[in-house]
């Protein structure tokens, strides 16, 4: 699929300033809206997990035109998502909250920048759980696979 990279960088750019906000906007949203999802993230330190979205969010737009690596991390995002114990239909209201988030949080929202964004996210989450379905293969944590839907890996990482 071919992506507005230009118009994406763009827009990142022009928030990249705000992206605390556009953070504090997208969690809030998502646990105002959809408060069952809360529980997935109890034991996350929520403002290094803020960083951790919009590195990612840059990652993907610096990124539109590189498939491969594309491929890669998403694919690869998408498994530690399963071994956080988020299904499939969380996508949804992720995807959601964070266009809510980025319409709130930009200052040249527009249709084009909403198409350019809802078109990505959907590339986005399509990667993402491509690779949640892949087999978990030279991983550390495939303790994910046998656990019942929805249990959440506890980590002892401290992350
Ligand atoms: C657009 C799709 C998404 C993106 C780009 C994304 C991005 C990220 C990133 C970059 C991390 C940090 C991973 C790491 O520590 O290496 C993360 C963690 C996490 N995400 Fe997502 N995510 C997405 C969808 C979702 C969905 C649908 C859910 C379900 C509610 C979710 C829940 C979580 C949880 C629970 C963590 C773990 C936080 C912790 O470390 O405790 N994410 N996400």
């Amino acid at each position: 699929m071919a992506l507005n990279a230009a118009l994406l960088k763009e827009s990142f750019e022009a928030i990249l300033p705000t992206s605390d906000r556009l953070a504090s906007v997208f969690y809030d949203t998502l646990f105002r809206r959809y408060p069952a999802l809360q529980p997935l993230f109890e034991q996350t330190g929520l403002e290094a997990q803020k960083r951790k979205l919009i590195r990612a969010l840059g990652l993907i737009v610096l990124n539109t035109e590189r498939p491969i690596a594309l491929h890669a991390y998403l694919g690869g995002l998408g498994q530690i998502h399963q071994s956080y114990g988020v299904e499939p239909v969380d996508y949804p209201a992720v995807r959601e909250c964070l266009l809510a988030a980025l319409t709130e949080v930009s200052d040249t929202w527009g249709i084009e920048v909403e198409k350019a964004w809802t078109e990505a996210l959907d590339h986005v989450i399509d990667l993402m759980l491509a690779g949640a379905h892949r087999p978990v293969l030279g991983w550390r944590a495939p303790m994910a696979t046998h656990h019942p839907a929805g249990e959440r890996l506890v980590r002892g990482d401290g992350a």
